[in-house]
């Protein structure tokens, strides 16, 4: 999934920096996107937040990231990817892709054999558009694979179609389910502490009738909130590995060339020092104080932090500013959430039973769609 340095830099290069009316696009497609699976969610019946979270995250990266709205090759490729993406489920059988000795075709019946065949009808999904593309490029496009395909490096090239392919699978497996499941924890911990939805609700009504994506993305409590979400159980709690290039001392450490180190973001997220009562969900401690990028760290950090933390950002808030402004939900089980490893995720256990009771119509709760 991880390539070289040439491809993180165009990656980088790329990926929306939101602001002016891309930044109004990508919001009004964030928004209309959670309406439309949370209308369609049924009154009174009890749903997983995480599975309605991973319906809007994989329908936004189909949308933002491949520009595929709707139509056949879209349906496919939800539908493929949603398979694959199960193999991540299990610390188990997600094993298998990080150790080659277990990557043997025993036909589409062993999971290996059954993952390259799916990753197949993907990546035959994904080059049948990017040739379309290629045939009629379309200058307005503003999806990510659009600006990876008229991207060029210094000698005027750009990326080749197995290029393009690979930027849309590592976008996709890393964007997807980690957005999915801090969303579905935003969910849960402002159900399971009422004050929290109310005062977000609070704020959002603060904004009038200018309560548009790029005046969300600003409010300093919902920044807390998610802040918090993402400190208390980081959905990635490790980082990609570090290979010390010469000797080097941390901590007092001395690490030898060659050591391998990792990250983890739970245990710097859960020093008392920096989090009094750490495993206490309290937005406050982030309106009360700045962290440095050395103690709150659910991106990672350095040259190669995750890409993706203004897109999910954006999403996070904005989803859970539009679901707590326009529905009425409530948890089912009274018992709390414990976190659980999910492939490389860390995520709710029980996946956030909740239901719907119904939609919020009075005016200074209704909120959202800015596309006006
Ligand atoms: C809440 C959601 C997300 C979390 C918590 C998260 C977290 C992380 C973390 C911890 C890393 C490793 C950083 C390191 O080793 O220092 C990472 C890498 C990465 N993430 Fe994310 N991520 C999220 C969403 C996204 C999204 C939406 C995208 C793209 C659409 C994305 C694309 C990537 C990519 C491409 C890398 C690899 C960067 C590299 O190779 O240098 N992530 N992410």
């Amino acid at each position: 999934m991880l390539d070289g340095e040439n491809h993180r830099r165009r990656r980088q290069l790329v990926m929306p920096s939101f602001h002016g009316d891309r930044m109004k696009a990508y919001g009004d497609l964030i928004v209309n996107l959670t309406k439309k699976v949370m209308d369609a969610t049924a009154l009174n019946k009890p749903f997983l937040a995480r599975s309605a979270m991973q319906e809007i995250s994989m329908q936004v990266i189909l949308q933002s990231v491949f520009g595929l709205y709707d139509g056949t090759r879209c349906e496919q490729v939800k539908d493929l990817t949603g398979k694959m993406l199960d193999i991540f489920k299990s610390p188990f059988s997600s094993s298998f892709l990080f150790f080659p000795f277990l990557q043997k075709d025993l036909g589409k019946a062993s999971p290996w054999g059954k993952f390259l065949c799916q990753r197949q009808q993907i990546d035959q999904l994904l080059y049948a558009e990017i040739a379309e593309r290629r045939e009629n490029p379309d200058p307005n496009r503003i999806d990510i694979l659009s600006l990876l395909m008229s991207a060029r490096d210094e000698q005027g090239q750009g990326l080749t179609d197995k290029e393009l392919r690979d930027e849309l699978m590592t976008l996709l497996l890393a964007g997807h389910e980690t957005t999915a499941t801090a969303m579905a924890w935003g969910l849960y911990w402002s159900h399971y502490i009422p004050k929290a939805s109310e005062k977000i609700r609070n704020e959002i009504n603060t904004l009038g009738d200018k309560n548009d994506p790029v005046n969300i993305l600003k409010l300093p409590y919902l920044t807390a909130f998610c802040n918090e979400t993402l400190r208390l159980y980081p959905v990635a709690m490790l980082t990609f590995p570090r290979v010390a290039q010469e000797q080097v001392e941390i901590l007092g450490y001395q690490i030898k060339p060659n050591t391998v180190i990792v990250g983890c973001m739970y245990l710097v997220h859960h020093r008392e020092d920096l989090y009094p009562q750490s495993k206490q969900f309290k937005p406050e401690r982030f309106l009360e104080r700045q962290f440095s990028p050395y103690e709150f760290m659910p991106f990672g950090g350095g040259v190669r932090r995750c890409i993706g933390e203004a897109l999910a950002m954006f999403e996070m808030k904005l989803v859970i500013a539009t679901i707590l402004s326009n529905y009425q939900l409530s948890l089912v089980d009274s018992q709390p959430e414990v976190p659980r490893r999910r492939g490389v995720t860390l995520a709710p256990a029980n996946g956030v039973k909740m239901v719907m009771t119904g939609k919020r119509t009075r005016q200074e709760s209704r909120v959202m769609v800015s596309s006006q």
